[in-house]
């Protein structure tokens, strides 16, 4: 019989637009393996819609965390997982948790040139960074692991890898 065993999955969050696709991007230049959430939950048909006046998907959780452990089964023993709504990965799952910052005016300006978000939208987005959504999320998901913090502001993606890559020890 072939024994499977998990890998260990470390998370990538933040607020839209602090760069955690770019970070994965640079990881997989580096040859590491990285599920981008948001395009998982797309791909697989893992939502129940689409919440219109929030421009977001409305994810299927219980069918998201299935999916996602038959999936992992198959990766290598280290895999990255990058996304805003990295709280929905299943607590068994998840090694070290990084939550990528940004200065709120910076990610405006990211926001403005890189989205075409609406000025509300824009400003959700910069109120969730300043409020820490995405890090109290993952405080409250899994209160017992690793949750470092890094600043993109002034750090480009590759020195975002190198200061993740140092910290796993990897
Ligand atoms: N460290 C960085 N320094 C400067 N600009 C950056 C940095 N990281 C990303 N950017 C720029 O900010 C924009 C958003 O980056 P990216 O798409 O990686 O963010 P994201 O966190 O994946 O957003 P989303 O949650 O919407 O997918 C892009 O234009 C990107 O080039
Ligand atoms: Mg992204």
């Amino acid at each position: 019989m072939i024994e499977q065993s998990l890998p260990r999955v470390i998370l990538i969050t933040g607020t839209p637009g602090v760069g955690k696709t770019s970070v994965g991007l640079s990881l997989k230049k580096r040859g590491f393996t990285i599920l981008n959430l948001n395009d998982f939950i797309i791909n697989n048909g893992l939502y129940f819609g689409f919440d219109y006046p929030r421009g977001s998907v409305i994810i299927d959780d219980i069918k998201l965390q299935e999916i996602l452990f038959n999936e992992l089964l198959y990766y290598p023993k280290i895999v990255f997982i990058e996304g805003h709504t990295s709280e929905l990965v299943p607590n068994d799952f998840v090694d070290s948790i990084f939550v990528i910052r940004c200065n709120p005016g910076i990610l405006r300006e990211r926001l403005k040139l890189s989205r075409d978000y609406s000025n509300e939208k824009i400003a959700e987005n910069i109120q969730a960074e300043i409020m820490e959504e995405c890090l109290l999320s993952v405080k409250r998901a899994f209160p017992s692991k690793p949750i470092y913090e890094i600043d993109s502001t002034n750090n480009t993606p590759e020195m975002i890898v190198n200061k993740i890559l140092f910290r796993m020890q990897l």
